[in-house]
């Protein structure tokens, strides 16, 4: 199906085009006066500079060339020279009963689809997970989805922090407390232990003991460091130790992930874009791009046009240690010889800002990638407690991700039992989906780069801009639907289903299909602009729109049953096209709450 604003917009310029004006003045948008028209066009004003004569002569020819189309029911010239329009009914409502009988309510997919990479999640095996990184997670999975369902082929990647100082630390805290393991032992010939020499919990705790203790005790320290670099260089018993880390951590961390309900279709890391490391750095050599400072490897990355001067990219380290960016550099050697994106997306905290422009400008001055090519940092601001400070526990300490989610779905536990209309068993189970919705609505619907606040009260609550309250709506159209067909039953008349929606007869039933007829732009601008935000904000309408109809039109006690089996279905298409867009934010609604 065609987008309704394309729809219109053919229409304009035709009529432009009758009157003797060029058609790419027709631009129509969504009116900023929903109190005066539901589209516009103001391309009179520029066509008026053009043609040398006054905006309202041009608004006012297109206006009547306009008159008498069926798809307005008016079609008004303002002045100075705007064109206001409002779509009849009977083509409104053709239009939402394409949308009911299309695949994907009548979006269609992108004409040239791309291979997207997003880089996002980016834990750090071996820590636990924690609150910053659920940031990165929610919009990261939404990032993804969105650009599935608008037609991309896209690859999720969870780029583990799997090979810095964090492994070294592990390494020697076990070799102080386990001093006997094989690993340990220089003269070690046989085969390795394939049981891990820690559980999850254990690991949890050596790295914070170790990581605390490197910096109260140098020589520590540096044997982490020392530690760190043999592993990097290959050495065999820490390459075992290594593997235990890794099997055990990432387990632990699809587990988390998985009650996200985010997934990822690679599990690879830092570890992996190892092997590239030393050809890429020479190609940065030959092409003469890389050279000494300081004793550091570095290259130039400021352009003339910065608004700030901005340090060049260091690649290898006087010691010979290579860094965060060389990693990220040579992780876009290996996607490109694996997919050849035409896209990528890095979902990170935004204080990563400068680091993505060095790796970018330098991926493409190097050639790594094409300079057309797409790379988009979506960096993220930080998550806040109610005081205004990064969120913590109640201790004070770093939330753990697990606890976090076990505090909003226990919050949604309550309110759900507030309405006390389900048994305590079935209120557990829909909290956890409540939970989530919270969670993530309660992320996704503020503009990423922002700081927001984390409020389980607000963010739980049933009513107002939150998740909750969007599961809720979906919830009473299944209850509608319920109470329809048993009134059905009990009138002795058959149920139906599938009925026609009636071309509007009320605001709330025009508000309300205007709305679903806009669908298809939200989706796909929300993905264009990578941002979440917009589709939150598009299902907010939507879903207050539908709450407006609900409690206006009295469905259930409607006399003509034509038309109440079309309120069934326009309320039905609502709930489906509000599913289908949590479901591609990355969280579902239950049956009822
Ligand atoms: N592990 C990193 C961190 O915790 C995030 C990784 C982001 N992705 C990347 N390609 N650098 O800060």
């Amino acid at each position: 199906m065609k987008r309704i604003i394309d729809i219109i917009t053919t229409e304009v310029k035709a009529a432009f085009t009758a009157c003797g004006y060029d058609e790419s003045f027709a631009k129509v948008t969504l009116s900023n006066r929903p109190d005066l028209c539901e589209y516009q066009c103001n391309g009179a004003m520029a066509a008026a500079k053009t043609y040398k004569t006054k905006p309202i002569e041009i608004a006012n020819a297109v206006v009547a060339a306009l008159s008498g189309n069926c798809m307005f029911e008016a079609a008004d010239a303002v002045m100075p020279g705007f064109i206001n329009l409002k779509l009849g009914s009977e083509f409104l409502a053709s239009y939402i009963n394409e949308m009911r009988t299309s695949e994907k309510h009548g979006m269609e997919e992108v004409q040239k689809k791309e291979t997207v990479i997003v880089d996002y999640g980016g834990a750090n095996v071996a820590k636990p997970l924690h609150v910053g990184h659920l940031r990165a997670a929610v919009i990261g999975e939404a990032i993804k989805r969105m650009g599935r369902f608008v037609g991309h082929q896209v690859i999720g990647d969870v780029h583990l922090g799997d090979w810095g100082l964090q492994m070294g630390l592990i390494i020697e805290e076990l070799r102080d407390r386990q001093p006997q393991l094989p690993y340990f032992d220089e003269a070690f010939t046989g085969e390795y232990p394939s049981e891990p020499p820690f559980t999850i919990s254990e690991l949890e705790e050596i790295y914070p003991t170790a990581s605390a203790k490197s910096k109260a005790d140098e020589a520590f320290r540096e044997r982490a460091q020392d530690a760190t670099l043999r592993l990097q260089k290959g050495y065999a018993p820490y390459r075992a130790i290594w593997q235990h880390i890794m099997k055990v951590s990432v387990a632990d961390l699809k587990k988390n992930y998985s009650s996200l309900q985010v997934e990822f279709d690679l599990w690879k890391g830092e570890s992996d874009a190892e092997q590239y490391i030393p050809d890429m750095i020479q190609g940065l050599i030959d092409k003469g791009l890389a050279y000494e400072s300081q004793g550091a490897l570095v290259v130039d990355i400021a352009e003339e046009t910065d608004s700030r001067e901005l340090p060049p990219c260091i690649i290898r380290k006087s010691d010979g240690a290579a860094l965060y960016a060389t990693s990220d550099l040579a992780t876009i050697v290996e996607r490109e010889q694996d997919f050849h994106p035409d896209h990528y997306v890095y979902v990170v905290d935004k204080r990563q800002e400068l680091h993505f422009t060095q790796v970018f400008r330098t991926a493409k001055k190097a050639g790594i990638t094409a300079v057309d090519r797409r790379l988009d940092f979506v960096g993220f601001g930080t998550m806040n407690g109610k005081d205004g400070k990064p969120f913590k526990t109640r201790e004070g300490g770093i939330m753990r991700l697990e606890n976090l989610i076990a505090e909003i779905n226990e919050a949604a536990y309550e309110r759900i039992m507030e309405n006390r209309t389900v048994s305590e068993e079935e209120a557990r189970e829909t909290a956890k989906l409540v939970g989530l919705a919270a969670l993530k609505y309660g992320d996704l619907s503020n503009q990423a780069t922002k700081d927001y606040v984390f409020d389980i009260e607000r963010f739980t609550s049933f009513s107002g801009n939150t998740g909750p309250y969007v599961l809720y709506m979906i919830t009473r159209v299944n209850s509608i639907r319920r109470k329809y067909e048993a009134l059905c039953g009990e009138q002795g008349i058959a149920v139906r289903d599938n009925s026609v929606v009636q071309p509007p007869a009320s605001e709330p039933e025009k508000t309300l299909m205007l709305s679903l007829a806009r669908f298809s732009e939200a989706i796909q601008g929300s993905f264009e602009e990578l941002a979440p935000h917009k589709l939150c904000a598009y299902i907010y309408e939507l879903a207050t729109a539908l709450s407006h109809f609900y409690d206006t039109i009295k469905i259930l006690a409607e006399e003509d049953k034509e038309r109440q089996a079309g309120y069934i279905s326009l309320v039905t298409l609502t709930r489906d096209v509000l599913r289908t867009c949590i479901h591609v934010l990355g969280f579902e609604a239950p049956e009822r709450m």
